[in-house]
């Protein structure tokens, strides 16, 4: 047995751990707000500002106060936002996703104007536009894949027509970005971006989003479309799809607890990743903090940390300008 008075070490890895500003000089992750990405749900009218219930914090804004949010992100440094639109009307297609004048937009619109340094990206899908609630279009109660992709690619292009600097569709159809980056390139929107919600779980994380998108699936689940959680080499393959079919940025979602699929996917491929710390993972912590059980600002930047740490390059989370200042 070693003497514990008399202990002849060489190696003291807690020397590391003495000073604070060694910590930091050391630290091999760190967080940047040039990673983040903060979504905004839009939603048609003027001067609306409505709060989200779940997601405290976080509100549903008209065109004009999105704009107004969007620049005061600029002036936190954060480099992009995400819109999520609401529609004016519910139908079977979706149809209200694609108008010109539709809510997102007119809010893309607004946003490239207050602030052209911004990067705006666009959630592409149905389900918010759907009276059925689900990311495509329905043949009976089954999801009609190819019609679905049409539909798909149609939204996108009015994204891009509206000024969107990258489209980001998140309903998991086969083969939606090839489509979209034919119709962008056909239309002259080559320069469009495409950041793939290539492996997107079917995750009861998205409860409070869908209470603020108001998209909840009338019948059925996702899970025809979305990933199923015990799938990794599944989700290599989704991204390989993706990036065949032309996508710049893929993204796995949700974060937390998919940190090995974020992992997996580091190692495997070289384009931009992203990771969505999703609706539930904000909830969470959010009621848990304000009973007082954890301490929110230390919670959620040692968990945006281990999304870095897993190898994400930018995280979408509603956090966003909470770490700007927090930084700041
Ligand atoms: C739309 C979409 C969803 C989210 C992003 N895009 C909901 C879903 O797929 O049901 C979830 C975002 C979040 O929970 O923060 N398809």
């Amino acid at each position: 047995m070693p003497d514990p008075d008399r202990l002849d070490l060489t190696n003291r890895p807690r020397r590391l751990r003495r000073l604070e500003s060694l910590r930091r000089l050391v630290a091999e992750t760190r967080l940047s707000v040039d990673s983040l990405v903060y979504p905004l749900f839009i939603e048609p009218g003027a001067g609306i500002e409505q709060p989200i219930e779940a997601m405290p914090g976080q509100s549903i804004l008209s065109p004009d106060r999105a704009a107004d949010l969007a620049r005061t992100a600029v002036g936190l440094g954060i480099p992009a936002v995400l819109l999520f639109g609401r529609p004016r009307f519910k139908d079977d297609t979706g149809s209200d996703a694609d108008a010109a004048d539709g809510a997102v937009q007119e809010a893309i619109r607004r946003i490239k104007d207050a602030a052209p340094e911004l990067t705006v990206i666009t959630d592409v899908c149905l389900c918010a536009y759907t009276n059925h609630g689900h990311c495509g279009v329905l043949d009976g109660e089954t999801i009609d894949n190819d019609r679905s992709v049409a539909a798909i690619a149609r939204v996108a292009l009015s994204h891009a027509q509206a000024g969107a600097d990258v489209v980001a569709p998140s309903d998991m159809m086969d083969g939606r970005v090839g489509a979209i980056r034919a119709v962008l390139d056909d239309a002259g929107h080559s320069e469009t971006g495409i950041l793939a919600y290539a492996a997107k779980y079917a995750s009861a994380f998205y409860g409070p989003f869908r209470e603020a998108a108001d998209s909840a699936p009338s019948f059925g689940d996702r899970r025809s479309y979305q990933m199923d959680p015990p799938n990794v080499r599944e989700a290599m393959r989704e991204i390989e799809l993706d990036i065949a079919e032309g996508a710049d940025i893929i993204m796995v979602k949700p974060a937390l607890a998919y940190l090995d699929v974020i992992a997996a996917a580091r190692r495997r491929f070289d384009l931009p990743l992203a990771a969505y710390s999703v609706s539930g993972e904000y909830s969470m912590i959010k009621a848990a903090a304000e009973r007082g059980w954890i301490d929110e600002q230390k919670v959620v930047t040692e968990s945006m940390i281990a999304i870095a740490r897993a190898g994400a390059g930018i995280i979408v989370t509603y956090w966003a300008l909470d770490i700007a200042r927090w930084q700041g």
